[in-house]
C-alpha cells in the first residue's frame, strides 16, 4: 500500500462524536447513523429492514449543536455529523381506518367518512419538511382534501411509511395511512383494467396450470434449476411479436 493510500485510511477512519439517546461515542465520520449506531454496539432487532431507503423503517430524529431545528432522516440512509443528538423513531403510532377493502368503490366520500381528520388539516406544511423522501406531503392531503384521489396516490408515489409526518401533524393526521387508501383505491378501482391480466386469472382459475405446478413440484433441485435456466428466453432486444415456442406453461 503507497503512503498515498496509507494516509486516506486514516482520514477515513477518523472518528467524530455524536450522541445516541443521550450518550456519547466516538464513531467513524464516514458511517451512516444505521452503521455508527452498529458500531457503537446497538443491535438491530427492529427498526431496521432493507438497508437501501425503501422500506420506512429507521425512522431517526437528530438535532445539531447551536440549531433550533429538528432533523429527520432515514437511519440507513443519513451519514453521521460531529455532535448530532440523536434517537431513532422505529414506530410511530398512527390510527389505520378498518374498512373491508372489497365493499370500497373508490369514491372520495369513502376516504372523508374513513379519514374525517383530512379535514383537520391546517396546512403548516410540517409534513412535508420532515419528509425523508422528498414527498409534497401537505399536497397530497389537500388533494384528498379535494377528492382526488388519483393525483394524491401519484404524489404519494414515494411513501415508504415511515411514519415522520404523522408525528409532527398539528392537525394529529395519519396521512401515509390515508395516502395508501389512496393508491390502493386508484389501483383497484381508478386505473384502466388491464385484460390480459384478467385472462391470465381465469386461466389459473380454469386450472390451465395445474399440471405445470405439479409437474415442478415433482422434480429434484437439480432438475429445477436446469429447466429453469434453459427456459426459452425473450429476445434482449425486445420485439413485440415475439412469442415462446412451448407455450403450455405460459
Ligand atoms: S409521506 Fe410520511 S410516511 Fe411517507 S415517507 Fe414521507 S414522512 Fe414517511
Ligand atoms: S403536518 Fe398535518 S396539519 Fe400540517 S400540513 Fe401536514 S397534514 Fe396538514
Ligand atoms: S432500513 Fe429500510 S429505509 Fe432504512
Amino acid at each position: 500500500m503507497s503512503e498515498t493510500e496509507t494516509k486516506k485510511v486514516t482520514v477515513d477512519a477518523d472518528t467524530i462524536p455524536i450522541f445516541i439517546m443521550g450518550k456519547k461515542y466516538e464513531v467513524p465520520e464516514s458511517l451512516t447513523i444505521m452503521k455508527a449506531m452498529e458500531y457503537a454496539g446497538y443491535k438491530y432487532i427492529r427498526g431496521c429492514g432493507c438497508r437501501g431507503g425503501v422500506c420506512g423503517a429507521c425512522s431517526t430524529v437528530y438535532r445539531k449543536p447551536g440549531d433550533y431545528k429538528i432533523y429527520t432522516g432515514l437511519a440507513c440512509q443519513t451519514v453521521v455529523e460531529p455532535d448530532m443528538y440523536l434517537t431513532q423513531l422505529p414506530f410511530y403510532p398512527a390510527l389505520r381506518a378498518d374498512y373491508n377493502f372489497a365493499e370500497l368503490k373508490g369514491n372520495p366520500e369513502e376516504v372523508f367518512s374513513l379519514y374525517p381528520e383530512l379535514f383537520r388539516c391546517v396546512a403548516c406544511n410540517a409534513c412535508t419538511k420532515v419528509c425523508p423522501m422528498d414527498v409534497q406531503v401537505m399536497d397530497y392531503i389537500a388533494q384528498l382534501k379535494r377528492g382526488d384521489i388519483e393525483a394524491a396516490a401519484e404524489t404519494s408515489f414515494d411513501c415508504i411509511q415511515c411514519g415522520l409526518c404523522a408525528s409532527r401533524c398539528m392537525g394529529e393526521l395519519p396521512q401515509y395511512h390515508i395516502a395508501q387508501l389512496a393508491r390502493r383505491l386508484k389501483g383497484a378501482y381508478l386505473m384502466p383494467i388491464s385484460e390480459h391480466l384478467n385472462t391470465m386469472v381465469s386461466n389459473i382459475a380454469d386450472g390451465r396450470f395445474t399440471d405445470c405446478i405439479a409437474k415442478a413440484k415433482a422434480m429434484d433441485l437439480e432438475t429445477l434449476k436446469k429447466t429453469y435456466t434453459e427456459r426459452e428466453m425473450e429476445p434482449a432486444t425486445g420485439e413485440e411479436s415475439w412469442t415462446p415456442k412451448e407455450a403450455t406453461c405460459l
